[in-house]
């Protein structure tokens, strides 16, 4: 067997989907995604959502000054779709470097979505300006029809939506947000240089069986929901590929405890403090270290556009110890002990 390593050093990684939320949660929340990465897509679903330059100018300086003096932490903001965006204002935006992208929230598909668009038919003038403009649209793929059964809802996105999309859009660039089945990873993997996707941490560890684990557990849940053990290990397979089409995007999303631990609990899993050591984890277990640095710090930037981090970052094989609670919110893997440490 090969001698394994006991340090990684791999150039500045960035988080391409983040949600640092605002107010009291932002400041929680903001440092620990910025000692993590260099850059991160900042998600929009704030309430109310962030649909303009100067909300999203104001969110920026918020989350600046949520971060220690030090931070060495850019992050690149996004506007939120609604069925009455001005395609004006999304390309303003895009050429004054306000904002790097936009989300498409089918309405109703998630946490603070209900201002989403309601039909991809209502933003064809949008959608034509970013293509003209080279601007990324980020998509939460789920369809949102309650007939469709909640496991089934990215795959009959991918057939019913996305794919009609790259054929009236064959320009556009399109990331596939959060993939959780075999179906987007394939259909990614085989489509255009314009399409590409990210992956969590937590769908690359957990499948649904987590969910109910000797009880109902809240702080696995989060949409698109995990899905079979086929559906993850096929997602695996596609990050630790060594495609560019695939990279790191945490999708950290954190809810106070009482808002996960109740009746209607709300959908997301806080993983930012110790989103490269649970990556790492995954890259190990799949042989695949080698690879990390491409998924983490390269395939993203260059998909957008955008230059390649200076700098690096080492992990050693210290073992970092997840605590049960960050302030008010359970982090993803509480109570574990990761292998890898950022040092
Ligand atoms: O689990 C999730 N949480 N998925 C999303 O799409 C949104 C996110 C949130 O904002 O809480
Ligand atoms: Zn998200």
């Amino acid at each position: 067997m090969a001698s394994q390593p006991q340090t990684l050093t791999i150039r500045r990684p960035d988080d391409w989907h983040v949600h640092l939320r605002d107010g009291a949660m932002l400041q929680a929340v903001a440092p620990w995604t910025g000692r993590q990465f260099a850059r991160a897509i900042v998600m929009p679903n704030l309430s109310p959502p962030v649909t303009s330059v100067a909300m999203a100018a104001a969110y920026r300086a918020r989350i600046l000054a949520a971060l220690p003096e030090d931070a060495r932490f850019t992050p690149l903001m996004t506007c939120y779709l609604t069925d009455h965006t001005d395609p004006a204002e999304v390309v303003r935006g895009f050429e004054q470097g306000a904002w790097a992208a936009c989300k498409l929230y089918p309405a109703h598909a998630t946490t603070n979505s209900a201002h989403g668009v309601t039909s991809v038919a209502h933003i064809r003038p949008v959608l034509d300006a970013m293509q003209r403009a080279g601007m990324p649209l980020l998509i939460h793929g789920e369809v949102t029809d309650p007939a469709i059964d909640i496991f089934d809802r990215e795959a009959v996105f991918v057939e019913r939506v996305l794919a009609p999309l790259l054929i009236d859009y064959p320009a556009l660039k399109i990331v596939l947000e959060h993939i959780t089945t075999a179906e987007a990873a394939s259909f990614v993997a085989a489509g255009p240089a314009t399409l590409a996707a990210t992956i969590t941490p937590q769908h690359l560890h957990l499948d649904r069986n987590a969910l109910f684990a000797g009880g109902i557990r809240p702080h696995a849940y989060c949409l698109p929901v995990l899905k079979r053990a086929r559906h993850r290990d096929a997602v695996r397979t596609a990050a630790t590929s060594g495609s560019p089409k695939f990279f790191l995007g945490t999708d950290s999303a954190p809810h106070l405890i009482e808002a996960k631990e109740t009746g209607c609990g709300c959908a997301g899993i806080f993983n930012a403090p110790f989103a490269l050591e649970s990556y790492l984890t995954v890259f190990e277990e799949e042989g695949a270290l080698d690879r990390f640095e491409a998924f983490a710090s390269e395939h993203g930037a260059r998909f957008y556009g955008l230059p390649l981090n200076e700098g690096t970052v080492t992990v050693t094989r210290g073992g970092a110890d997840v605590p049960e609670r960050i302030g008010a919110v359970v982090p993803f893997h509480a109570g574990e002990r990761l292998t890898w440490r950022l040092a």
